[in-house]
């Protein structure tokens, strides 16, 4: 196996650096977009309704992929430490991704295309507000984001092959079954951010054909509107690749706590055979709980929404008693190190878990016929994706600038954040739950009550948490801008 030393490290950081400063300032932007949306819908400030569904176009569809951006460059450098990767491969993803990000943007903002992230068919066709070609802007960005997707997938999964003996090794399926003959063979494990690289990368790989192939056929539907498509088939891939895509933010975000927080708590986090039986089940769940997404469509087979339910509920497992549990006995009694980036993925696994159980209610079908498209679903979607997927990234990036320059922030720093973060953000959240709970639909400019007076508690609960953000950015400037004490590696 060829690793990488610290030395020959500085081109795979630049990398690294690269996506992940790309992906959160992304972030960043967008979270002022969100702020906009949720005053408008408090009627706090006036948005043509057609601007407002454009906005939540970008906002969707920018933080997922801000977030994907920020997953794939830290996971591309932990691999990379296990075995030297083609560098040129990751700028080519990155270029990709961009190009597709600029496509995405002219779309939605000179064009003001407005059919929703999931641009589920015939909705981006019919009725629509704006001009044809911010349709085919749309879709030609959303199709070059997934074709540097699915080489960095490629790349991830030529690596973690390559590194650990094929599918075999990869899995640990020696160190599961025959465990006694594996410690003995000297042969050494996956560390527990490979499984999130071989999952990412199947699951990734797999999503992103269903995407691309409604992609094309939309283009088609774009190019030729009397090629008509089949609704429920559209549907059906259009969700097993957003559910997916976004999905797999998480099961590559986690790949820095597993890196990151046993750093901090002096303590060791293993491969064990529990662990990778675990991943095998994320590997086989995250892929076919998007038939949720599909409960209230009476034409899809009905088996498929027992399995939707069945894979929704058994997917919680594996990071419920695995990772989040595992993350606190690592944390439990240990002489932990409360610093930003810690403090940042810890908390990371609480929202990853509160927003966990909303999804599992809201998978089950009785309750579903309630909640299905009310704002419970951004309540919890922004739950682990807010409090979840983007504390473990902040985590992350803190944990690089702390070992970098050898400082910490202050304690008031890390109060001001968390209360801004934290606080705010839990503010913001609890508006959504309520008003879903309440049956104001999601995805409403102009809502029906109590939604706009929930909107403005929600709103400055959304403040806060911009102010701690705010903070957070200055304090990640401060230390980038120390010198460098020590190399990552
Ligand atoms: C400051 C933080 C944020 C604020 C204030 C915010 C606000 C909003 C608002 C108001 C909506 C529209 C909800 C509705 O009425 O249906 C929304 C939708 C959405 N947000 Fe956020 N958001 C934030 C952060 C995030 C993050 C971190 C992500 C993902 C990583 C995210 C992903 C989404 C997605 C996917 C949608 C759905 C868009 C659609 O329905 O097509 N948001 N957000």
């Amino acid at each position: 196996m060829t690793t990488a030393t610290a030395l020959d490290r500085a081109g795979s950081r630049t990398i690294m650096w690269a996506y992940l400063v790309t992906g959160i300032s992304l972030f960043g932007l967008l979270a002022l977009v969100g702020l906009a949306m949720r005053a408008e819908q408090a009627g706090w400030i006036n948005v043509d309704p057609g601007l407002f569904y454009a906005l939540m176009t970008l906002h969707g569809a920018g933080m997922i992929t801000a977030m994907v951006l920020c997953g794939m460059g830290g996971l591309w450098y932990l691999m990379d430490g296990e075995l030297a990767l083609d560098r040129g491969i990751a700028w080519a993803a990155y270029v990709l991704i961009v190009l597709g990000v600029i496509g995405v943007l002219l779309s939605v903002l000179p064009g003001h295309f407005g059919a929703a992230w999931t641009f589920l068919y015939p909705l981006p066709f019919v009725g629509a507000t704006w001009p044809n070609w911010a349709t085919g802007a749309f879709l030609i960005g959303v199709a070059l984001v997934m074709l540097g997707w699915i080489v960095w997938c490629t790349q991830m999964l030529g690596c973690v092959l390559r590194a650990y003996g094929g599918f075999r090794g990869a899995l640990g399926w020696d160190l599961v079954f025959h465990h006694r003959a594996f410690e003995q063979s000297g042969r050494r494990e996956p560390p527990p951010f490979a499984f999130g690289a071989l999952v990412t990368a199947i699951d990734g790989l797999l999503s992103a054909a269903a995407g691309m192939l409604v992609g094309v056929a939309l283009l088609v539907h774009w190019i030729d509107p009397s090629v008509a498509l089949d609704p429920l088939w559209a549907k059906n891939l259009t969700y097993f690749f957003g559910h997916t895509f976004a999905n797999l933010t998480i099961y590559m975000a986690i790949g820095f706590v597993y890196a990151a927080l046993p750093r901090y708590a002096n303590r060791e986090w293993h491969t064990s055979p529990v662990l990778a039986v675990a991943w095998w089940a994320t590997l086989l769940f995250v892929a076919t709980a998007y038939f949720h997404h599909l409960y209230m469509d009476f034409v899809q087979p009905h088996a498929l929404q027992y399995v939707g339910e069945v894979a929704s509920y058994l997917a919680a497992f594996p990071p419920a008693v695995v990772t989040i549990f595992g993350g606190a006995l690592l944390v439990y009694r240990s002489p932990l190190r409360w610093t930003m980036g810690s403090m940042f993925l810890y908390a990371g696994l609480v929202g990853w878990l509160i927003g966990g159980i909303g999804a599992l209610i809201d998978a089950t079908v009785p309750i579903n016929l309630s909640l299905h498209n009310t704002l419970w679903v951004p309540a919890h979607f922004h739950t682990y994706l807010l409090e979840g997927v983007a504390l473990f990234v902040l985590g992350w990036i803190f944990w690089n600038l702390e070992t970098r320059s050898g400082q910490v922030s202050s304690l008031a720093v890390r109060w001001l954040t968390g209360i801004g973060i934290f606080g705010g953000g839990a503010v913001l959240l609890l508006g959504w739950y309520v008003a879903g709970a309440a049956s104001v639909p999601r995805r409403y400019a102009a809502q029906p009550d109590p939604g706009p007076a929930i909107a403005s508690w929600a709103s400055i609960g959304a403040i806060v948490l911009c102010i701690g953000l705010i903070v957070c950015a200055i304090e990640a400037v401060r230390l980038a801008r120390a010198d460098e004490v020590e190399v990552a590696a």
